[in-house]
């Protein structure tokens, strides 16, 4: 089961919004096929492992057993289902990692499999595996993208001097920023951020897939400005008033996407991104839309970067109770915090 999921982060920023699922056939202690779910619309991790399994070896499947991290699928989807391959190939024995909560299968495939006769282990490395499939399952059970904050500060709290961009990360942290950017779907940033640290938003320094850029600009009010967020090189969508969003035409990466602002502005945003199919996403700053977020509990994650330096002035970081930190480490002169909302 260690196996399957290591091999099933390979899909990392790649499957989504499906969930990463590794696969693992054992017979007579030899793995003889391995597989993952690779990309979005196709085919899963077990249909993968049987399909790895050498010419040879193939008259060994149905005296293996397969270890899976998640309830194989149950329903018809992109591709058909993996409980009905697993009967096909009189598979005897499954180890299940971890109950697949999506509606259309919870549970069924496994009463499926044990109700012809093959005996189905369930709940190994089940905590690794609940938070290796944490996007899906969050996108499940919550109905929005999982949502990772992120943010730089100051040895003494501060986000940024007023108006003023800040370098506060090391490369070595830039690095692992691209990594995560390319692991996720989606990146916000608010009017000011972009205005003033006019960023690229990309994974240039790490990752070979960039996320969809989005920008908060009710007014549409940066419009006209030299800002890589225009460049029209990669996917953005500027998130303004739908009367806005009317009266500009899409070019080829840079769309104008209207939203109703107001009290409810981030749960419409969120819910447009979830009927979209933006299922993960990155929030990286400023300070105002960051706070807006913890202050509505719509979070899953935050990553901090804390630098070695002293601003003593200008804006303070967002703070979060010291009790959700989970992981700690440094990178160079910066100190990487990782929380996760219980
Ligand atoms: N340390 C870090 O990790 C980091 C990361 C990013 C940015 N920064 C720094 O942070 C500073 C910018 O942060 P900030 O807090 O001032 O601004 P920000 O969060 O980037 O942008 C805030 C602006 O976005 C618009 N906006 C956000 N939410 C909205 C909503 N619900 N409805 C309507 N409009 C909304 C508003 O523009 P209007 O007021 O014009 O309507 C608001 O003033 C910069 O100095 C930047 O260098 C630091």
């Amino acid at each position: 089961m260690r196996r399957a999921v290591q091999i099933a982060y390979l899909a990392a920023g790649r499957n989504q919004p499906n969930p990463y699922v590794g696969a693992v056939l054992v017979c007579k202690n030899s793995i003889i096929g391995e597989g993952f779910h690779h990309l979005y619309g196709q085919a899963h991790a077990e249909v993968n492992a049987i399909a790895n399994v050498k010419a040879k070896n193939r008259h060994l499947i149905a005296e293996s057993c397969l270890y899976v991290t998640l309830e194989p699928c149950f329903h018809f989807g992109k591709t058909p289902p993996c409980v009905d391959l697993v009967l096909k190939h009189q598979i005897k024995r499954v180890v299940i990692g971890c109950e697949d909560i999506f509606p259309q299968v919870a549970g069924q495939s496994i009463a499926k499999l044990r109700a012809a006769g093959v005996e189905v282990r369930l709940g190994v490395l089940e905590a690794e595996i609940k938070w290796l499939t944490r996007h899906f399952f969050s996108n499940v059970r919550l109905q929005r993208p999982y949502i990772i904050l992120k943010w730089a500060m100051s040895k003494d709290g501060f986000f940024s001097k007023k108006g003023e961009k800040i370098q506060i990360s090391n490369p070595l942290s830039q690095r692992l920023l691209h990594r995560w950017r390319g692991q996720e779907q989606a990146i916000l940033v608010g009017k000011n951020t972009a205005e003033i640290d006019n960023p690229r938003l990309d994974g240039r320094f790490y990752a070979d897939k960039n996320p969809l850029r989005l920008l908060i600009d009710e007014n549409l009010s940066l419009l006209g400005k030299n800002l890589h967020l225009f460049d029209n090189q990669l996917a953005t969508w500027v998130i303004c008033k739908p009367e806005k969003a009317k009266s500009w035409e899409n070019l080829d990466n840079l769309r104008y996407v209207g939203v109703e602002f107001g009290a409810n502005f981030i749960p419409n945003l969120l819910a447009y991104l979830y009927q979209n199919n933006i299922k993960s996403l990155i929030v990286e700053g400023g300070a105002n839309v960051l706070t807006q977020f913890l202050s509505l509990n719509l979070w899953d994650e935050a990553r901090v970067f804390v630098g070695c330096d002293c601003l003593r002035e200008g804006i303070a970081a967002p703070s979060i109770a010291p009790h959700l930190l989970v992981e700690s480490f440094n990178l160079d002169h910066n100190q990487v915090q990782l929380f996760v909302n219980q």
